[in-house]
């Protein structure tokens, strides 16, 4: 904001402006060092009392509590549903007969040390997050159905052009994958799905772009990460992230815990290998550190060969060397521990798998989705409506009697009735007013479509009804029997409004939309 200000100033010279744009947009490329400069450099002082600013310190983004009755056990709150997924990894290989790849998705709260909290829906401690973690072999990072959205032209910001001052331009994903812009074509399926995710949830195309992270702004553990950004009222904000977090999940759990996290792949040859292994002396140990020896031995089955080899001389040189494990020190003697070597045929080869999660912001979805469907009727400031596409809108369908004449109610009920049993949320607005008033009301709150019964519903048979697409306003006439099943298909997204104009008489009627509202 501070520079924003100081651009502004129109005695601000071209290359001084030029800068600081630059500045702007790596601010999220800056570390703790660097941005304590850059606020020296620019004199940024606190907006409301005109103070310097302290340098820039680390805090912790996670909330702490405490768990248990007395309180005294420390807890964190999740800062993103992802964690669960990884602590259930060997279950869920379980479930899918051991084999590569596969995917689990879960939905839920997360929680976070958000330092200024505002922007309604955008800036939150409690936020609703939806996460996909899809594993796969490191060595096949490439995905089947890749082809199904290569072809999409899509807004891409890539960090080169981030850092060297240009800006994000449409590409075929496709190319992108090519030609290396996105790291893989699992990533590269991935950005493309929620691409078509969020066009279907009514975020608009030409409001949506993919930003790569910056090399600095990357969490140190992936190896590429895309953020789907929509721009709003509060400028480019970031909905969607796609990472991929290589394999460093499931390989700090799994030193964490000490159970190894990995698929086994069968190998087409068997492979012979040489293993290299401590052989501990349980009962020296055991004489020797008492209840410790656990974590000792724990130690000692999970070295590799070269921390072996390199022990091995020590003991045969000094007799002894040390080892740090939990926070313990221990010493190892020649009474303690032998080496052994073994070759081993192998079957199975051992993999830890990469990880590519496409991790959703819903709270944040929902904002764009409404800013972005928001709109006016031309020429009638009066008259807004929120276009949701029909999948999505909490209300698929309206029932609206022509006015409150008693013949019209056997037929409001019974296409309420229907529109029930069908799965098709909706409302019935009986209400007096005129017809134009009550579309204009349902289109205030994205009911998608309207049917209306008339006297031509009550007078003549076969019964029919108009059913009015709400961002059109077109209507079309079809029997009172089949209208409940017009709408379930067409909210169900199965059938297009463009599909029933086809097949069903176009009506042109009732509403004087416009005209209405001006009358009242
Ligand atoms: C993808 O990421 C891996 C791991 O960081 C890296 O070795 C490789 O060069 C990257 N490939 C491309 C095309 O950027």
């Amino acid at each position: 904001a501070h520079l924003q200000k100081l651009m502004s100033d129109k005695k601000c010279p071209a290359e001084r402006k030029e800068e600081m744009e630059n500045v702007l947009m790596q601010l999220d490329n800056f570390g703790q060092q660097e941005l304590a400069e850059h606020f020296v450099k620019y004199n940024v002082k606190s907006p409301v009392t005109g103070n310097d600013l302290s340098p820039p310190i680390s805090f912790n983004l996670m909330f702490q509590t405490s768990i248990g009755p007395g309180g005294n056990m420390p807890g964190y709150l999740r800062p993103e549903t992802a964690q669960g997924i990884f602590l259930n990894f060997k279950r869920l290989l379980e479930f899918n007969q051991g084999k590569l790849p596969f995917a689990a998705a879960q939905i839920g709260n997360s929680f976070r040390n958000e330092i200024s909290p505002r922007s309604g829906l955008i800036r939150v401690r409690e936020f609703t997050m939806a996460e996909i973690e899809h594993f796969v072999d490191p060595k096949e990072k490439v995905h089947p159905k890749f082809e199904n959205v290569a072809d999409l032209e899509i807004m891409l910001y890539s960090s080169k052009a981030q850092t060297s001052g240009q800006s994000a331009s449409k590409m075929r994903l496709g190319d992108a994958v090519q030609q290396g812009v996105i790291n893989n074509s699992v990533l590269g399926y991935f950005i493309g799905r929620i691409y078509l995710f969020l066009l279907k949830v009514g975020v608009s195309a030409d409001k949506l772009r993919f930003r790569q992270h910056m090399d600095n702004e990357m969490a140190h553990y992936a190896c590429d990460c895309w953020d789907a950004e929509t721009k709003t009222s509060y400028g480019w904000i970031e909905i969607v992230g796609c990472a991929d977090r290589s394999c460093y999940d499931l390989s700090c759990h799994a030193r964490a815990t000490k159970v190894p996290l990995v698929a086994e792949k069968p190998l087409k040859e068997p492979k012979t290998v040489n293993v290299v292994q401590f052989e501990a002396n349980k009962g020296a140990i055991g004489k020797a550190y008492k209840k410790d020896a656990k974590l000792l031995l724990e130690f000692l089955s999970i070295c590799d060969e070269c921390y072996i080899t390199d022990m091995e001389e020590l003991l045969s040189e000094s007799g002894e060397f040390s080892v740090e494990t939990e926070g313990k020190t221990f010493k190892v003697t020649k009474d303690m521990v032998g080496v052994k070597r073994f070759q081993k045929t192998l079957h199975v080869e051992e993999i830890v798998p990469n990880v590519i999660e496409p991790s959703f912001g819903i709270g944040r979805i929902m904002y764009s989705v409404l800013e972005h469907t928001f709109h006016v009727r031309e020429g009638d400031e009066q008259r807004t409506y929120f276009s949701f596409p029909a999948t999505v809108a909490p209300y698929k369908c309206s029932v609206l009697p022509l006015s409150q004449n008693a013949e019209f109610m056997p037929f409001v009920r019974e296409l309420s009735e229907a529109l029930t049993k069908n799965g098709v949320s909706h409302k019935v607005d009986d209400s007096s007013g005129s017809i134009g008033r009550r579309y204009a009301r349902t289109d205030e709150i994205g009911v998608a479509f309207g049917i209306t019964i008339d006297f031509d519903t009550v007078n003549k048979t076969p019964h029919t009804a108009t059913l009015r697409d709400r961002d059109s306003m077109r209507q079309i006439r079809a029997e009172v029997s089949e209208l409940p099943i017009i709408v379930r298909d067409l909210a169900n997204g199965s059938m297009t409004w463009g599909d029933m104009e086809v097949r069903y008489p176009l009506f042109e009627g009732q509403e004087t939309g416009k005209k209405d509202t001006a009358e009242e």
